[in-house]
């Protein structure tokens, strides 16, 4: 098993680059396969889960070019141009994959399967198998359809209103995919509203959606067109790299080219209220994503209770969050943060014993963390749980540990941030 030792550091500085949004990459490959006619897409995250949907759409015969460097050229074939698949459709680790390709295959004329990794296969799939099924879906699972392997006998949809209980960008997706297939407007509303890179792609290639608040319309059968898609640096991943300059006393970093959408970006807001310093540079719309470059400068952070909307607005930066908190003066609380129990690990638990196991002082709570913020905290050793936004939030920790922090089961990283272990010590030193 793979293992990194990591050693803390003086200040980072630099101009640094990350790559390619995860989620807008994966609806890329998505959309472009079926537009009509070519999609040109510039700054692909070449990840283990965006190149899973990619080799998806490649088994279901769209020819796919890697055009070297981040670009891809994808010959759509239609919305109804998809063949069935000859094998299994392996999605990896990658949840955004199954999810939203069950609302797409629900809709197509033939039969196709979708499995895992072991970790995909223990996440919750009802969550959007139950409401495609109320649009006609034909869908079964491990545990009465909850657990992947899923089979999925695809024919015609209904439209259909859905009022989502939980505010999730990939339950949303995969009903609005589903709606492109349905004769008639499909609704879908949330509590909060999650990540709108599907609504914004899907405008971008042609379908008509009608966002109001609290949710969004589609209407069913649209003529999508093949277009260009630049795929902005994910915040995501810079958000390891704010993190550690925030930490790190005497930090200057510049990102180039992030996704700042304001669904993505409640971590710039939690750490600028926390104290840090960070500037939105150059601020600008590329493909229909809001796209600036970051400077971050180490500041002194203080606590922070964080909950309600701002929660899927940071859904996935909330253990490299939870590091921040780590080294701020008091206090912070996450809370309405229960869906961090069902990622790819369940990353309440993962980070309590993981700050914890290098000095750190985490209580973990039924919908989140209360943190007690400290100078430094010692170092050790500790586990990613195959997850890998644990692995290099845990990396981004030791950097302010008085001694190393050795994270063991760490080629996960690769799911999200292939170069991350490289960039890091490039910029450590
Ligand atoms: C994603 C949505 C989020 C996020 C995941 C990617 C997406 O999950 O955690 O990493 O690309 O749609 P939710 O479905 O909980 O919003």
């Amino acid at each position: 098993m793979k293992q990194q030792v990591i050693h803390s550091c003086g200040p980072l500085r630099g101009d640094i680059s990350v790559p390619g949004d995860k989620s807008i990459s994966h609806r890329s490959i998505m959309l472009g396969s079926l537009a009509s006619g070519t999609t040109e897409v510039q700054g692909f995250l070449q990840g283990e889960d965006s190149l899973a949907t990619l080799l998806a759409f490649r088994g279901m015969g769209i020819g796919i070019e890697d055009l070297g460097g981040g670009w891809l050229r994808i010959e759509g074939r239609g919305l109804r141009g998809l063949q069935e698949p000859q094998d299994v459709i392996d999605c990896g680790n990658s949840g955004t994959t199954m999810r939203l390709m069950m609302g797409l295959l629900a809709g197509q004329s033939f039969f196709s399967v979708l499995s895992g990794d072991r970790y995909l296969r223990r996440r919750p799939m009802k969550r959007v198998t139950v409401p495609l099924i109320s649009m006609g879906a034909r869908i079964w699972g491990r545990c009465d359809g909850e657990r992947a392997p899923l089979a999925i006998q695809g024919g015609a949809l209904r439209p259909a209103r859905y009022d989502s209980p939980i505010a999730s960008a990939q339950v949303k997706s995969a009903l609005l995919l589903a709606g492109l297939y349905a004769d008639g407007e499909t609704t879908v509303s949330e509590p909060h509203l999650s990540r709108d890179h599907s609504e914004r792609m899907l405008k971008y290639f042609g379908a008509t959606l009608r966002s109001f608040d609290g949710g969004v319309t589609v209407s069913g059968n649209p003529r999508l067109t093949g277009r260009e898609v630049f795929v902005p640096a994910d915040i995501s991943s810079a958000a390891f790299f704010l993190v550690a300059a925030l930490v790190v006393p005497g930090s200057e970093l510049l990102i180039r080219n992030v996704g700042v959408n304001p669904t993505r970006s409640g971590i710039i807001d939690i750490l600028r209220a926390m104290g840090g310093s960070i500037e939105l540079l150059d601020a600008r719309e590329r493909s229909g994503e809001p796209v600036a470059d970051l400077w971050v400068r180490s500041s002194s952070l203080r606590g922070v209770d964080i909950g309600g909307g701002l929660v899927p607005r940071a859904i996935d930066e909330l253990p490299v969050i939870s590091v921040a908190a780590s080294f701020a003066e008091g206090v912070t609380t996450i809370r309405d943060a229960e869906e961090l129990r069902v990622k790819e690990t369940d990353r309440i638990q993962a980070m309590c014993d993981a700050l914890n196991a290098v000095g750190g002082q985490v209580e973990s709570l039924e919908d989140g963390m209360r943190i007690v913020g400290q100078e430094h905290m010692r170092g050790g050793s500790v586990n990613s749980c195959g997850d890998h936004r644990i692995a290099m939030s845990m990396a981004v920790a030791a950097l302010r540990c008085t001694a190393p922090v050795t994270v063991t089961d760490t080629a996960c990283t690769e799911t999200s941030f292939p170069g991350f272990w490289s960039l890091l010590r490039q910029l450590a030193g």
